[in-house]
């Protein structure tokens, strides 16, 4: 960690709009290079919106049964996180490109408009994950406390605006059909129903014996105590400040908002959303 003390806490600046760091902008020319392939998936969320969850449900959908894979291999490199580039360790996209799985799952942060092209010509499928926002916010506030290579929390949030974000995904649903959305909320709620929604996009008919054994290993607990899951072996995160997999819950926000806070968040949010047609729960 030494090594990288002076890169630690990176600051945001303005990138085509996006707040961003350089973490997610050194490899702009490379990662906008990406070959993608018909076959691969890609994993679009905004931070800390179920990236880590829909990942390993759809890694053990396709890949269940490599067993090493399994034991030995942590989620973020099984699923390469396209555009991260921090020193002293590889970068997203070099291990994307090193994937030897079909189809090959990658995961991004990025607004829909910083999406490689490549994706688009190869028609990949696309899978968003999106919570809503007052949950994202608490859950985004405990993730900058504990990883060191975020910003400290309280400044704004690296990949730009929440609401940026979800509207601009939400809205390429009507022009790019290879593209499904998921909200956190339902997976909590009924899990069972959405991997079955997930397969039927993926074109899948996995056993109900599979499918159970998918919803067990992919439960809050069991992630939580898998350290191929629970991201505690990546240094940068300090998880006695907070555990990667925190709470797992829909309205924790309630713990954290005052009443009046929230009425100023549901007033701002209000105006911010009144041309959306995306709708989000807050509470199940
Ligand atoms: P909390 O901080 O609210 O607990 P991401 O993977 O996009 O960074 O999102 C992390 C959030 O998803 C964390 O939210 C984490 O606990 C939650 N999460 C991860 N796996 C989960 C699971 N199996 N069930 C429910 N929530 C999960």
């Amino acid at each position: 960690l030494t090594d990288m003390e002076s890169d630690l806490r990176p600051t945001l600046f303005d990138f085509h709009g996006v707040s961003m760091t350089k973490y997610f902008t050194e490899n702009w020319e490379n990662v906008q290079n990406f070959q993608a392939r018909p076959d691969d998936i890609l994993i679009a969320t905004y931070p800390k919106a179920g990236t880590t969850w829909i990942s390993y449900i759809l890694d053990l959908l396709y890949f269940e049964q490599k067993s090493e894979r399994e034991t030995i291999v942590p989620i973020y490199e099984r699923v390469p996180f396209l555009e991260i580039s921090i020193p002293s360790q590889p970068k997203g996209k070099d291990l994307a490109d090193k994937l030897t799985t079909s189809p090959r799952l990658i995961k991004t942060h990025f607004p829909v408009q910083f999406v490689p092209k490549s994706f688009w010509e190869q028609k990949s499928r696309m899978i968003c994950v999106m919570r809503n926002a007052k949950d994202l916010a608490v859950s985004y506030f405990h993730f900058n406390r504990m990883n060191h290579v975020q910003p400290e929390a309280g400044d704004w949030m690296v990949f730009g605006s929440w609401y940026d974000h979800v509207n601009g995904w939400w809205e390429k649903k009507s022009t790019y059909s290879n593209l499904l959305v998921l909200f956190y909320e339902d997976l909590v709620e009924d899990p069972g129903r959405e991997l079955d929604k997930l397969c039927h996009f993926l074109g899948l008919s996995p056993s109900s014996e599979k499918k159970e054994r998918i919803l067990s290993s992919a439960h809050f607990d069991n992630m939580k105590q898998n350290k191929m899951a629970n991201y505690s072996t990546l240094p940068v995160m300090d998880q006695k400040v907070s555990p990667f997999m925190r709470k797992g819950k829909v309205g924790d926000w309630k713990n954290h908002f005052t009443v009046a806070q929230s009425e100023v968040f549901d007033e701002d949010y209000e105006r911010k959303m009144k041309n959306s047609s995306v709708k989000f729960r807050d509470e199940i």
